[in-house]
């Protein structure tokens, strides 16, 4: 537990931080007068900062990442063991970790094959976006280039991921971005009128906005296209949950089209969404690539894969004498072994605590909650989850769903954090819609923390909005 005790002076360490970091993702002028936040301590749930405040952390790291909870020593133990024997050597070459990872991997995910390890979730999309251009010269003379990516989905904040990405503000001011990147429209159920659907419901909805996807493909031309890069589950976008019936015709769709599906479980990876170990075996996908990162090693060390089928690999080795023919392209730290170290820890974590079924299990609970706050709570107009993976939508009025300010969803946010508990919100992402509270705890959670959790929503919006 805290002490309260830190082995440096932590004013300096406050003093170096508002010197000299540049945090991610804030606005820094309030720090000329105040503090940022140094997270100093975690453990299981819970994080304590520079002030020894105690927190729950509802948000597994803020980014959906530390699925196996705080402080866990046998990762660490892995990590140091794996470190001193070998540390690292350029991914060309093998690694002891690597190797085994790898395989206990595969066996998660049946009809997938290869692992090509790198190092964030937008360096593991690029490695799918490269693969498939790859594969356009190699089988289509370049012509079957194209990538789609759906509207509020989001895959990293890279220059070609963010080409890819459906986050109009995430993206402003950052482009012109790559060309060959394609749009194709969300599926959220609850905004279908933005859809033009909003006459249709269930399956016919979740079949009808699939073939939306089909009817830019035919816009574009299906000679051009390539690839499809979807989330299971949207995350930053508004946890948006996919519609009945969606999935299957997306996938008849890529079939009829010859085009690539690549899936990208970056948040919904190792188990965020209960019972699977990946959000897209909920529904029957076959995908040709599968991308992860943040849940792999829980953030006990720097990890990523992209994930393909035997099928995909074997296009890369089909002509040995063509010196041009496999995948030209490396990731320094791909080959740093203290991330497969701590993912195969991780992994063992998962399966020995049960912790698939504590997600599915804990996250009933939490969309139970989320659905008494919903009846309690006008402000909240819809609900959405699967698994420890939620989101609720802030609207000033339910029929016309117009939704809140963000700076109203920055005060519910604020003032859970008064109250001692770490939720977070979609921000600066969708021009006017950046009003979903996102929850997404370690899979340890427990009942009462769960509960604990929604009590500090209940309060916060009874603060925020009366
Ligand atoms: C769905 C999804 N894909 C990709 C990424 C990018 O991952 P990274 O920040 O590790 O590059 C994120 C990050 O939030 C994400 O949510």
């Amino acid at each position: 537990m805290m002490d309260g005790k830190f082995d440096n002076d932590i004013q300096a360490v406050v003093d170096a931080d508002r010197a000299h970091v540049w945090h991610h993702l804030i606005q820094h002028k309030p720090f000329e007068t105040g503090e940022p936040r140094v997270i100093v301590e975690g453990k299981g749930m819970k994080v304590w900062d520079q002030k020894g405040k105690e927190y729950l952390d509802a948000v597994s790291g803020a980014v959906w990442t530390v699925n196996v909870g705080y402080g866990r020593e046998s990762i660490a133990d892995a990590v140091r063991d794996q470190l001193v024997k070998m540390n690292y050597f350029a991914g060309s070459a093998g690694s002891v970790p690597g190797a085994l990872f790898s395989e206990k991997l595969i066996e998660k995910m049946p009809g997938m094959s290869r692992v090509y390890y790198c190092n964030s979730g937008s360096e593991a999309n690029e490695k799918a976006f490269k693969m498939i251009r790859q594969i356009a010269h190699k089988k289509y003379g370049g012509e079957k280039h194209k990538i789609l990516y759906r509207d509020r989905d989001y895959h990293g904040g890279t220059l070609a991921a963010m080409s890819a990405g459906g986050q109009d503000e995430r993206n402003m001011q950052y482009g012109p971005f790559a060309p060959g990147f394609v749009r194709v429209p969300h599926c959220m159920e609850y905004r279908k009128e933005e859809l033009g659907l909003g006459h249709l419901s269930g399956r016919d909805f979740g079949i009808a906005a699939a073939n939306l996807i089909e009817d830019v493909i035919l816009r574009e031309g299906p000679e051009t296209v390539g690839g499809l890069c979807l989330e299971p589950v949207t995350a930053g976008g508004g946890v948006i949950t996919p519609p009945e019936g969606y999935w299957d015709r997306v996938q008849e769709i890529c079939r009829k089209y010859d085009i690539l599906l690549h899936i990208d479980e970056v948040v919904c990876g190792i188990g965020r969404t209960g019972t699977e170990w990946f959000g897209y075996q909920h529904y029957g996908i076959k995908p040709d690539f599968v991308t992860m990162a943040k849940g792999v090693a829980s953030g006990y060390a720097a990890i990523a894969c992209c994930v393909t089928s035997e099928a995909v690999f074997d296009l890369f080795k089909s002509d040995p004498s063509d010196k041009m023919d496999h995948f030209r392209d490396i990731s320094t730290f791909g080959g740093c072994t203290a991330g497969p170290a701590a993912a195969l820890e991780n992994m063992r974590i998962v399966e020995d605590e049960g912790l698939l079924e504590n997600c599915a299990k804990m996250g009933e609970r939490f969309m139970a909650n989320l659905q008494a706050l919903m009846d309690k709570h006008d402000v909240i107009g819809d609900v959405r989850g699967k698994g420890l993976f939620l989101g609720a939508e802030l609207v000033k009025d339910r029929s016309t769903k117009e939704p809140v300010t963000e700076a109203d969803v920055g005060a519910v946010v604020a003032e859970c954090g008064n109250l001692g508990v770490i939720i977070g919100a979609s921000n600066r992402s969708i021009p006017e819609r950046n009003n979903v509270l996102c929850f997404s705890p370690a899979l340890i959670v427990t009942a009462q923390e769960v509960d604990a959790i929604t009590d500090a929503v209940d309060k916060a919006l009874t603060k925020v909005f009366g």
